[in-house]
């Protein structure tokens, strides 16, 4: 059922919000911030950065991660390389996703076949421990005496000891041997050719396929820092220089060769890399303070190096250049916080993006009331622990919602869109619902009873907030709310 008409047409109305249909796309599950909505899914589209401003519990986080839901997933990989002739600098490397399916593709035909003992040469089934040398039955390499005649496998002894297992594995080494190296004859010339034990099955290694996995195995050292596959939501808020931009950890040893962690090894990105190719998301950016600076050289070069952020630490003196970190940047603040963030921040933003100020509150039509319902509907799926709502207990939910919006906004004929706080109504209803049973009408009001915040409550014990504030301190009579002195 379509929630837009839900409260337009009685043939439309419900029994229970379980009958509500939810659409797919995140973004559409945002209720009642169209304009935003519209903006995010150009900034998904175009790359564009975005600043939501509004007061808390009206879908900023909501819409930042949904945007990154209308992404294509990553298509690179970066890693750090390590550079034998300066390995303080280690390099940055960056792989698309084709090269790495190549890789993988090169890797898997430098694997060899695996054929059965009885399609290799008789001398190869012998070396490789599946072959008695005496009566030539073949049998499983693990095993030393030939289950045929009783011979040992390794040294041909026909004289059949109980300990031969026992002690098999000391002439095992000599005798038995992993791999098999031999030539055969292609053409004029002779190749290469490779046979090497692979449980109770041969892999067969040609010289093409050698070749293929020596230059493999000739790559440089590395580490993947930023791995093809990962999450394209990244959360910032209130991070760290160093959560933000990266570090490279410290090594009593300084990366010394032999006893030390090569530098390479020691790199550690930050959020503004992890979120290549995704969305870097920072509640309350104005928190971040003098942060804020590196992140504007981050957004305009769209690569930011690593370096060692402790001066006391070895890694101090290592540095990666130029690891990319092409993200979106979406950051939300309240209105009062806007002046704490940096002019060049917000012109960045504004110069390649929007600044978006969300909605409190919606008017009361029976579209918004249809899109309320099926906010309630996605909040009682969401918390996966309370019952279904009744069609009387939806309209009741309403009716707060209605009841908040002239409270706390001032607004006539209008729905309020703080929907944390109408969630926390809807959650707390479904605790008072009978165990099996619908949320029905005397469960949300129940429910708004217990939901009043402190200073509802504290304005109903004392009358007043200042005569609370006396109560604190033992000058009021606490029950009847009355100064004592
Ligand atoms: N517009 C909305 N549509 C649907 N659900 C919403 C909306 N706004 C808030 N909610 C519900 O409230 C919860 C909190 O919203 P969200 O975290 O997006 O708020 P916020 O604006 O980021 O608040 P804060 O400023 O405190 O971080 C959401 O997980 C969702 O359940
Ligand atoms: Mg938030």
């Amino acid at each position: 059922m379509e929630p837009e008409f839900l409260f337009a047409n009685k043939e439309f109305s419900f029994n229970s919000t379980n009958e509500i249909q939810i659409p797919k796309d995140p973004l559409d599950q945002v209720i009642g911030q169209d304009e935003a909505v519209k903006i995010a899914k150009f900034a998904a589209k175009q790359r564009r950065n975005l600043l939501l401003v509004g007061p808390p519990g009206i879908g900023k986080s909501l819409i930042a991660q949904a945007v990154s839901y209308h992404l294509p997933k990553p298509a690179s990989e970066v890693s750090v390389l390590h550079n034998p002739e300066y390995p303080e600098r280690p390099i940055v490397e960056v792989k698309t996703k084709l090269d790495l399916e190549k890789e993988t593709k090169m890797l898997s035909q430098s694997q060899g076949d695996l054929v059965s003992p009885t399609s290799v040469p008789s001398f190869v089934a012998e070396r490789l421990g599946f072959r008695c040398r005496s009566c030539n039955v073949l049998s499983k390499p693990s095993v030393s005496t030939c289950p045929h005649c009783g011979t040992d496998k390794f040294t041909g002894d026909s004289n059949y000891s109980p300990f031969g297992d026992l002690l098999a594995p000391y002439f095992e080494e000599s005798t038995k041997q992993e791999r098999v190296h031999t030539t055969r004859t292609v053409g004029s010339g002779e190749e290469i050719i490779v046979y090497e034990r692979a449980g109770e099955k041969i892999r067969v290694l040609e010289q093409t396929q050698l070749e293929k996995l020596d230059s493999l195995k000739r790559k440089k050292p590395r580490k993947v820092i930023i791995p093809l596959k990962r999450k394209a939501f990244v959360v910032a808020t209130g991070a760290s220089e160093t959560e933000l931009l990266g570090d490279v950890r410290h090594d009593p040893y300084g990366g010394h060769a032999g006893i030390g962690v090569q530098p390479y090894l020691r790199v550690v990105p930050g959020a503004i890399h992890e979120s290549h190719e995704g969305v870097l998301f920072i509640d309350e950016i104005s928190s971040l303070t003098f942060i804020q600076r590196y992140l504007l050289t981050a957004m305009q070069e769209k690569k930011y190096s690593i370096v060692g952020r402790n001066p006391h630490s070895a890694g101090a003196s290592v540095k990666v250049e130029d690891v990319p970190c092409d993200f979106i940047l979406i950051a939300a603040s309240n209105i009062n916080d806007l002046g704490q963030i940096l002019p060049p921040l917000r012109s960045r933003i504004i110069g390649n993006g929007y600044e978006v100020l969300l909605d409190t509150h919606m008017p009361d039509s029976a579209r918004n009331r249809g899109k309320l319902a099926q906010f309630i509907a996605q909040e009682i799926r969401k918390d996966g622990k309370i019952p279904h709502a009744s069609f009387e207990a939806v309209s009741e939910i309403i009716n707060i919602a209605k009841a908040r919006a002239k409270i706390v906004d001032g607004a006539d004929d209008a729905l309020t869109l703080r929907l944390r706080e109408l969630g926390g109504v809807v959650r707390l209803s479904g605790d008072y619902a009978k165990e099996n049973g619908l949320i029905e009408k005397e469960d949300v009001k129940k429910a708004l009873l217990k939901a009043r915040n402190l200073e509802e409550q504290l304005r109903d014990k004392y009358g007043s907030m200042y005569k609370a504030s006396l109560g604190d301190v033992g000058r009021v009579g606490k029950s009847e709310g009355k100064e004592i002195s």
